[in-house]
């Protein structure tokens, strides 16, 4: 059986950098796959959040799911500290894992720099990371290029586990797109679209308005050279709109670049606003029936219950093999 797992930290709304490099995976991906799509709301708490903050943005990251298509009939939505397994999981694997591999985790080195009060949590993330994955047997985790570093070490945890206490844990194995897996902002190609950069023009939110859309693509940084051609070297702003342009409109590269010969920026930035607003329109629309409905909470409910079923599976089998007395 192929199982996918992954999850979108509801830390701040999402832009189309996590949906491009996740959430249009998962949609794309639950055909082939049985899936469990769960929102890291223990993962959030790692940096400081306002409650009721957390609480919208939480069904925000969950409805966004539903409305871009991923099926919750077919496969398990839900809140990660509905099931209590990952916490525990979570516990046991920081017991496996080394200090020195979590202090080359360049997530942890670029959230922590030069910052006061950090959390103990924002430095054994990667265990509870691991024990996300694990406890679902996950064969497939379809992820951003950000994340990359933190699957290898899951698998590490896992060969580690399996050496010393018996075969327990299936190794996982990422799944990034060549097109998507790394957006990078508006305003400076070198820095990946994220809503932490304090420029709002750097980054499209998948609730921005059709207005704000048009006037962000109109801002964002090009070149001096005036054609449109997929260059990462040479010209790393415009191979950002292209791939941009590629996953909203499921052209090629190559039909993207056919399409704009003898064009300026001009032509190319007004079309990529409408092919994005395009794509966008009907996930906004479904998101907005079901962010505030009870079907959302119930979807959540039936997604932990089958959750913690798989989940408290593998739990019972690793505490066996640690030696814990079963209760
Ligand atoms: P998070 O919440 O930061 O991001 C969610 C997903 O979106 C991808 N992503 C991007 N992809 C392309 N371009 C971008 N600019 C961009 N920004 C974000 C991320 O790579 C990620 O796939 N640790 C995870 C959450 C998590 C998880 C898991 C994921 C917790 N447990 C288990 C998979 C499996 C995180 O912080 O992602």
């Amino acid at each position: 059986e192929k199982r996918i797992l992954s999850g979108i930290k509801p830390s701040g709304e999402l832009n189309i950098g996590g949906f491009a490099g996740a959430l249009s995976q998962f949609v794309r991906l639950q055909k082939e796959y049985t899936g469990f799509f769960f929102v890291p709301d223990l993962h959030a708490i790692t940096v400081p959040q306002d409650p009721k903050e957390l609480r919208e943005r939480s069904r925000h990251i969950a409805a966004l799911y539903i409305a871009a298509g991923v099926d919750p009939q077919k496969n398990a939505i839900f809140m990660q500290s509905h099931v209590s397994a990952h916490a525990e999981l979570g516990w046991i694997m920081e017991t496996i894992s080394h200090f020195g591999e979590m202090s080359r985790m360049t997530q942890f080195k670029e959230k922590s720099e030069g910052k006061d009060g950090v959390s103990a949590a924002l430095f054994t993330y990667p265990a509870l990371m691991a024990a996300d994955i694990l406890l679902y047997q996950a064969t497939h985790v379809p992820v951003g290029e950000d994340q990359k570093q933190h699957l290898e070490l899951t698998r590490d945890l896992a060969i580690r586990f399996n050496n010393r206490f018996g075969d327990t844990f299936t190794l996982p194995e990422p799944i990034t797109e060549e097109l998507g897996a790394r957006i990078m902002g508006l305003d400076d190609p070198s820095k990946k679209m994220s809503k932490s950069n304090p420029n709002g023009n750097s980054y499209v939110m998948m609730l921005d308005s059709a207005d704000v859309i048009r006037k962000k693509f109109s801002r964002a940084v090009t070149d001096s050279d005036a054609t449109v051609r997929y260059d990462w070297e040479n010209k790393p702003a415009v191979s950002n709109l292209i791939e941009i342009y590629s996953i909203f409109s499921h052209l090629s590269i190559a039909e993207i670049e056919q399409r704009y010969v003898g064009l300026g920026y001009g032509a190319f930035k007004k079309d990529l606003a409408e092919v994005v607003i395009n794509e966008l329109a009907p996930i906004q629309e479904k998101y907005a029936e079901i962010v505030n409905s009870e079907q959302l909470d119930v979807i959540l409910k039936e997604g932990a219950t089958k959750a913690a079923h798989v989940a408290n599976q593998t739990l019972t089998k690793v505490k066996t093999a640690l030696g814990f007395l079963l209760p």
